[in-house]
């Protein structure tokens, strides 16, 4: 990542590129896997907002095979976070780089505490991301 993008705090990580592939009800998150393309590889990611998600929320497909989720949100100052290909972990877009592992704890960096992680559980080919 550039440092300007550190700079101002830009993320790597994008929306879906087929906007239609999850959906948000009763503090669930559903991904439909085979619309989300982002998600199919080790290392691919995407990012949820809006809808009247409650939270941002990150959503990668993980070096150790298994998906993860996370509030997307920095516990330093806020900003998003993107994945670091084969390593395990999550990191702060920002200048900082706080960095933590798929079970949250802060590995690196100023963070004020854990990352929040979020329950997924796989069925029938879709991801359920359990918010509450
Ligand atoms: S906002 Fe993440 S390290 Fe500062």
């Amino acid at each position: 990542m550039g440092l300007l993008k550190r700079i101002f705090g830009i993320c790597e990580t994008k929306p879906p590129s087929d906007a239609g592939c999850w959906r948000y009800s009763g503090g669930k998150i559903e991904i439909q896997l085979e619309r989300a393309a982002e998600l199919s590889n080790r290392g691919g990611a995407i990012r949820l907002e809006g809808r009247e998600l409650p939270e941002r929320v990150l959503i990668l497909n993980g070096d150790d095979g298994n998906f993860h989720a996370f509030k997307n949100k920095c516990t330093h100052m806020g900003r998003r976070i993107d994945p670091v290909d084969g390593h395990g972990a999550v990191q702060c877009c920002s200048l900082s780089k706080s960095t933590f592992n798929y079970t949250g704890e802060m590995i690196s960096g100023p963070a004020k505490g854990p990352l929040t992680s979020f329950k997924v559980e796989s069925e029938d080919g879709k991801l359920i991301i359990l918010l509450e």
